[in-house]
C-alpha cells in the first residue's frame, strides 16, 4: 500500500494553486465578455461612406511619417498612404487572428471542456471570428486591396500553428496583439480619424484587453512550469516571430500603390528614427512583460534587437 507523504501533498498543492488560479482569471474574464462584447455588424453603420479629408489611420503611426519622402507627399498622397496602412494592418490583424484561433483550439484540445478556462477560450474565439469579419469588412468599406504576407512567412506561420506548443504559442499571441493594440488606443479617441475606423478600433481595444491578460497569465505559468526545452523554444520561436513581425508589419505595396518607389520608401522607413521610437514605444509594455518572465534571454534577445522592437 502506498502511504501520502507531506511533500507528496505539497506537490499537489503547488500544481493545484495554478491551476485554481487559472480557473478564477478565466471566470472573471468570462463575466467581462459577458459584459462588453459587440457585434460589429450591428455596432457600426457600415453604410455611411467614408468623409473626406479625414484618416484613415492617425498620420504619427503611418511608417514614411517625418520622413524626407513625406515631407515631399502632398496632404492628398499621405491621406492615401494612411488608407492603404490601415488595410494592411487590418489584413496583418486577419493573418494573426486565423493563426491564433487554431493555436487556441490545439490548446484546448486536451483539456476539460467544462473548465472555466476552456469556456473563455472558446469566447476568445468567438471574439476573434468577429474581429476577422469586422478587419475584412473594414477593408472592403475603405476600398482597400488586401495584403497578404510574402508566401515564404504565409507557410512559415502554417508550420509553426500547427507544431507550436503552449508557450510559444502564447508568448507569439501576445506580439501580436500588443504592439497593434498600442496603436489601436491612439486611434479610436483620435477625431482625425475617420468615425468607422475609430469605432472598428474602439470594439478592437475592448475586447482585446481580455485576450492580452488571458495570454499573460497563461505564459507567466507555463514559464514557471514548462519544460526547460519548451521555454527555450519559446524564447527562440518568439524572438523569430518578432523579427517576422517586424517584416510584415506593414506590407511594402502599400508605397507603389500610393506612386511611391518602393525601396526609397521601405529604406527611409528603415532609417526613420521617428518610426523607430513608434515601434519601440509600442512594444516597451509587451518587452517588459517578458523580461520580467524571462522570455528575452540568450538567443531570443538577439532576435528581438535586430527585429527593431527592442531598444
Ligand atoms: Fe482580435
Ligand atoms: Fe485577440
Amino acid at each position: 500500500m502506498t502511504t501520502v507523504t507531506e511533500s507528496d501533498l505539497q506537490t499537489l498543492r503547488d500544481a493545484l494553486g495554478p491551476l485554481r488560479g487559472r480557473e478564477q482569471i478565466a471566470e472573471r474574464l468570462l463575466e467581462a465578455s459577458a459584459k462588453h462584447s459587440f457585434d460589429p455588424d450591428k455596432e457600426l453603420d457600415w453604410d455611411s461612406p467614408p468623409e473626406d479629408g479625414k484618416w484613415f489611420w492617425p498620420p504619427e503611426l503611418v511608417s514614411l511619417y517625418d520622413t524626407p519622402l513625406w515631407k515631399r507627399m502632398g496632404h492628398d498622397q499621405r491621406l492615401e498612404l494612411a488608407r492603404h496602412e490601415a488595410a494592411s494592418l487590418a489584413s496583418l490583424g486577419i493573418w494573426f487572428e486565423i493563426i491564433l484561433m487554431q493555436l487556441l483550439v490545439r490548446h484546448i484540445y486536451d483539456k476539460p471542456a467544462t473548465s472555466n478556462h476552456v469556456r473563455y477560450a472558446l469566447t476568445e474565439i468567438a471574439d476573434e471570428c468577429r474581429h476577422s469579419m469586422m478587419f475584412g469588412r473594414m477593408i472592403t468599406w475603405g476600398d482597400g486591396p488586401t495584403y497578404s504576407v510574402p508566401r515564404r512567412y504565409h507557410n512559415m506561420a502554417r508550420v509553426l500553428k500547427s507544431v507550436s506548443t503552449t508557450p510559444g504559442s502564447f508568448a507569439g499571441t501576445l506580439l501580436g496583439e500588443e504592439i497593434l493594440d498600442w496603436m489601436q488606443r491612439l486611434t479610436f479617441p483620435d477625431e482625425r480619424v475617420q468615425p468607422l475606423v475609430r469605432g472598428v478600433t474602439r470594439i478592437h481595444v475592448i475586447e482585446e484587453a481580455r485576450h492580452v491578460r488571458y495570454a499573460r497569465e497563461e505564459l507567466r505559468r507555463q514559464m514557471v512550469t514548462a519544460p526547460r526545452w519548451e521555454r527555450e523554444l519559446a524564447r527562440l520561436s518568439c524572438g523569430e516571430a518578432a523579427r517576422v513581425f517586424s517584416v510584415c508589419f506593414v506590407n511594402p505595396r502599400v508605397y507603389e500603390n500610393v506612386g511611391l518607389d518602393r525601396h526609397e520608401a521601405v529604406a527611409q522607413v528603415r532609417a526613420s528614427g521617428h518610426r523607430a521610437e513608434v515601434m519601440q514605444t509600442g512594444a516597451k509594455r509587451l518587452t517588459d512583460f517578458f523580461e520580467d518572465i524571462g522570455v528575452l534571454n540568450g538567443v531570443g534577445r538577439r532576435l528581438w534587437k535586430k527585429s527593431g522592437l527592442l531598444a
